[in-house]
């Protein structure tokens, strides 16, 4: 768990040639965030969104090429329904408003997981903000939306296991590349795996998130509410990430 105070008043410096390519981030927190205020919980996804904003345009100025943020799971369409439907508005929310200034910044947006179970105004944003900003070549805001990891893997298996049978591959072709790039996370290519990832809020769990693609990542954990998160936290999370020792099974690199 990461210490918040711990450089909160003094500039945190970062090793610009070391800032994680891929930064995976699971939002959590904005319930709790409410509850403190004595809001409803949907006032904490409201400023979740205000949130996603501010990281996004420090994690561009940072030179980070993916930031893949958990906006939905599979699971989640078991919440309240007044809480899903709030929860599907928001990237419409979000796409109308904040389009321009992505494209200002050269932010180019995707988004993985079953779009097509949303409903069809969140679909439409969705489609909308990938194809306004698709020229963009700059960092690559990934939402994970209507997104599970064992989801993403099964259909993975059911892609290979169909390309076997019509002759297209064998089975012997099937190697950890392989099934890389059949994960939704193949067309970012060698970025397809987040060197770090985050949790806000406390909670110390993957929650089904990006399973294969976490095996060396380095996670860092932080009590945070994501309401709370801001360019200052990212930049403390970056710093723990730059003094850890990734060995990827190997040796300590003295
Ligand atoms: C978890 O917090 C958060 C979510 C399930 C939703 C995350 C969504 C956002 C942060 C906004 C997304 C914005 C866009 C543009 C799609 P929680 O509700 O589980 O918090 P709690 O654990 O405190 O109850």
């Amino acid at each position: 768990m990461f210490n918040n105070k711990k450089n909160a008043e003094s500039s945190i410096h970062l090793d610009s040639d070391r800032i994680p390519k891929h930064i995976a981030i699971i939002m959590d927190g904005n319930g709790r965030w409410a509850k403190k205020r004595h809001l409803p919980r949907i006032a904490g996804h409201r400023q979740g969104m205000e949130t996603v904003k501010t990281v996004t345009m420090a994690a561009s100025k940072l030179g980070v090429k993916v930031l893949t943020l958990y906006a939905f799971s599979t699971e989640n369409w078991k919440r309240p329904k007044d809480e899903v439907i709030f929860l599907m508005g928001l990237p419409v929310k979000f796409f109308n408003n904040f389009v321009p200034e992505l494209i200002e910044n050269n932010v180019k947006v995707s988004v993985m997981g079953l779009i097509d179970q949303l409903p069809e105004n969140t679909q439409k944003a969705v489609r909308d903000a990938i194809s306004q900003t698709s020229k963009c070549t700059g960092m690559i805001l990934n939402f994970a939306l209507n997104y599970g990891s064992r989801l993403d893997i099964r259909l993975a298996v059911q892609n290979i296991a169909s390309e076997i049978k019509n002759d297209a591959i064998s089975i012997s072709d099937i190697d950890d590349d392989l099934i890389s790039r059949h994960l939704m996370t193949g067309f970012l290519g060698d970025y397809a795996d987040p060197d770090l990832l985050i949790r806000t809020s406390g909670e110390e769990r993957i929650s089904n998130f990006l399973l294969w693609q976490i095996a060396y990542s380095e996670l860092v954990f932080t009590d945070a509410l994501w309401p709370d998160f801001d360019g200052q936290t990212l930049r403390q999370m970056i710093f723990e990430y730059q003094h850890r020792n990734r060995r990827f099974g190997g040796l300590k690199n003295e």
